[in-house]
């Protein structure tokens, strides 16, 4: 089965697939077909492709001749108007929140395999593209807020004086708040990080963050390691430490997600108020609703001196090493079903082939996004 790589549109720079993983994916036999111009915003040229074993084409060529289309961001309509009958596509289509897009492979017969519902197991690790983008989007908040802060990150002790180091309040300790708090603390800030599952608060301390606690959090084995929804008294004292904290902080990154449901509203509008001015908040969970209720998803604004970010794709602006991590967890997760002498074959058997496909044969068959459908 030939592998066809195709060119991201709008404002993204990442491309699915850099050469090295057309190089290994050519050794295991598989042929493959790339767009013209695919990696050029990742600074990768036609070239570089050419090199690794590929060959380039133009889009409709790409999308009509390939047996699997691997992309990031879900097909346009015009890529799905060209694809057949039991064609595979490969990307992050966002299924438990973008119904529609499901809808429309299911009604194409494309088999549609999502690289965001890849099952949370340690076999998996190696293909979770939401380890990999959320590393760099912790690691990218924390250089804008450094960049945008009117202070320094470290102390100082100089002949002008002795300058405080930056206090930052991380809200989530995911994979996106703990790169947070490694990098803030490699820029000499003094972090303090607040999360509803317990679980992470040895991570937290290891990684030099001071954890807060906030008695009385649901943490539910059965959610596979996600948050879980809290109640509303858990909320109410969760707001008031959370408040206590943030008028002290110079930096607030918001990373704490639901998967599937809006993300959980954390910083009110009367604490950023209380803010100091020059303060600076980058939600990272802005996509999602934001962890700020003044966030504005994709826009920088700036009230009562305080900056709120609302970025949830620093990976953006970082295409080449965030596409580097895309493409290799790919390639890990396409191993499980190509042998280098049997050729492709879709392994059922596998749970996390099996968990990561939403559409096949003109039915939409995970059961998460399902009945979320069905609801
Ligand atoms: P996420 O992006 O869904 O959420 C980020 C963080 O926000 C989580 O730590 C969550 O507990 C926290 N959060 C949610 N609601 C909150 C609230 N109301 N207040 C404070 N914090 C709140 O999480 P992410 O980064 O995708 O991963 C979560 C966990 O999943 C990891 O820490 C890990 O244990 C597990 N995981 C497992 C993988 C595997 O085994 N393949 C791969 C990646 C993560």
């Amino acid at each position: 089965m030939i592998i066809g790589l195709i060119k991201e549109s709008g404002k993204e720079r990442r491309v699915a697939l850099l050469p090295e993983v057309i190089a290994a994916l050519v050794k295991l036999n598989v042929p493959v077909m790339v767009e013209k111009n695919a990696g050029e915003r990742s600074y990768v040229s036609d070239e570089d492709y050419i090199e690794a074993g590929a060959t380039i084409h133009s889009k409709k060529e790409v999308v009509t001749e390939s047996g699997m289309i691997v992309k990031i961001n879900p097909p346009t309509d015009e890529e799905l108007g060209w694809m057949k009958e039991e064609q595979i596509f490969l990307g992050v289509l966002n299924p438990l929140v973008d119904h529609e897009i499901v809808k429309k492979l299911a009604s194409a017969r494309v088999t549609g395999f999502s690289m965001d519902i890849i099952p949370r197991t340690s076999r998996a690790q190696a293909m979770d593209i939401l380890s990999s983008m959320a590393t760099v989007n912790g690691y990218k908040a924390v250089l804008t807020a450094a960049n945008t802060l009117p202070k320094f990150f470290p102390m100082f002790m100089t002949a002008a004086g002795t300058i405080t180091p930056a206090k930052v309040l991380i809200l989530g300790a995911g994979v996106a708040g703990l790169q947070a708090l490694a990098t803030s603390r490699k820029l000499g800030g003094v972090v303090e990080v607040f999360d509803v599952r317990a679980a992470v608060k040895e991570e937290v301390t290891g990684l030099g963050g001071k954890f807060i606690d906030v008695e009385g959090a649901r943490d539910e084995k059965s959610a596979g390691g996600y948050a879980v929804e809290q109640t509303e008294e858990f909320k109410s004292r969760q707001a008031q430490a959370i408040h206590d904290h943030a008028v002290k902080s110079d930096v607030i990154i918001c990373t704490a997600q639901i998967p599937g449901k809006k993300a959980p509203v954390l910083l009110k509008k009367e604490t950023v108020e209380a803010m100091k001015p020059g303060s600076v908040i980058i939600d990272i969970a802005a996509s999602s609703g934001g962890n700020c209720e003044l966030t504005k998803d994709g826009e920088t604004i700036v009230i009562h001196g305080i900056t709120i970010i609302g970025n949830s794709f620093f990976t953006i602006d970082m295409p080449y090493d965030a596409s580097k991590m895309f493409g290799k967890n790919v390639l890990n997760f396409l191993k499980l079903m190509i042998s280098p002498t049997e050729g492709f074959r879709i392994n059922w058997e596998d749970d996390i082939v099996k968990g990561t496909c939403v559409t096949y044969n003109n039915e939409i068959i995970n059961e998460r996004v399902k009945a979320l459908i069905q609801n």
